[in-house]
């Protein structure tokens, strides 16, 4: 029986059991080699066309415990610039469409991965989600997502799976209290890890309670957080956290925008008193003493390199999945 419902992972949506892809995820950390043969003779393809370490290293990995051969290719430093819109007409920057393009990806692998990204520019454009889309309609291959323009599957499952240990780890029987708070930045970021966080929330029936704190302003899309409580209330919303979700994103309604940069709402040891000896998390890269300060990342209530180090068991996961169902 699948965990997933389809031969892709873009979105929770494309999850049949999350609970089913979690107990997995951790059998393979107690035992990453299990299935060590599942994909020899086959080969993955990991497409990237912006930075990344932890989802660019730790899906090389993943594939290799399979016995797959994964290969990287930074399109937008190595390859042609690639064009995505139907029916562009190429006098500009863009060289090669992926029209062409998917069809001879899709003949060279047996899954497809791609790391896109949105330009903050036009919400419509970006929440389109052209690129992993055109992408999946011309590859031919099972796809999965390493980050969108508006979401991050791997680093949800990586999330939830990372809850989960740390409740059996500490014996802990009741449903958490789970925080997303809005931590400050220089940079205007995507909303996409916030977005994912919230999906994956609102749809896994292990977690408690569940609840998003921003800034006015700074509301998420409805499509993704609805079913959260919402507060503009830091303190209040912090009450009694068994975790806390830390993640700057930029504006949604007047898209891309930095309205805000309070740094009273970067997270302190003060303002975790109320917590339930609240976990930490983050996806990280992290901006110390902006987005999160020195004090809490180097405390005992940080679990980012756990959390981290979870990316490996998500990636075998839902790479084993599609393995097992495209036989
Ligand atoms: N969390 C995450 O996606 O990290 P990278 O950008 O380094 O891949």
């Amino acid at each position: 029986m699948s965990l997933l419902k389809n031969k892709k992972f873009t979105s929770v949506e494309d999850v049949a059991d999350i609970e089913g892809l979690v107990a997995k995820a951790l059998a393979y950390k107690a035992n990453p080699l299990k299935d060590a043969t599942l994909g020899i003779n086959k080969r993955i393809g990991l497409l990237f066309l912006n930075p990344s370490l932890r989802t660019r290293l730790s899906t090389q990995i993943a594939a290799r415990n399979l016995g797959m051969e994964a290969i990287v290719f930074n399109v937008d430093k190595e390859g042609w610039q690639l064009e995505f819109e139907d029916g562009a007409i190429m006098s500009g920057n863009t060289s090669e469409h992926i029209k062409d393009a998917g069809p001879v990806l899709g003949s060279y692998f047996d899954i497809l991965c791609i790391r896109t990204f949105p330009q903050l520019a036009n919400r419509e454009d970006d929440y389109s989600e052209l690129f992993i889309s055109e992408f999946i309609k011309h590859c031919g291959r099972p796809v999965i997502s390493l980050e969108s323009a508006t979401l991050h599957p791997l680093q949800s499952l990586t999330d939830v799976i990372t809850i989960t240990e740390c409740l059996k780890q500490e014996s802990i029987i009741k449903k958490p209290k789970i925080v997303l708070t809005w931590a400050p930045h220089i940079k205007p970021l995507p909303q996409c890890v916030a977005n994912s966080f919230a999906e994956w929330m609102n749809a896994w029936e292990g977690k408690g309670e569940f609840i998003i704190t921003h800034p006015v302003n700074y509301e998420l899309a409805e499509k993704f957080t609805k079913g959260a409580t919402i507060t503009q209330d830091q303190d209040t919303a912090l009450k009694d956290a068994d975790f806390v979700y830390v993640k700057n994103w930029s504006t949604y309604e007047d898209y891309g925008k930095i309205y805000e940069n309070d740094p009273s709402w970067m997270l302190s040891l003060d303002k975790l008193k109320t917590t339930n000896n609240a976990k930490v998390m983050h996806c990280l890269p992290v901006r110390r003493n902006v987005e999160l300060s020195d004090e809490v990342l180097d405390s005992s209530h940080s679990i980012v390199t756990q959390e981290a180090g979870n990316r490996v068991w998500a990636a075998q996961t839902v790479i084993s999945e599609l393995l097992q169902n495209n036989k």
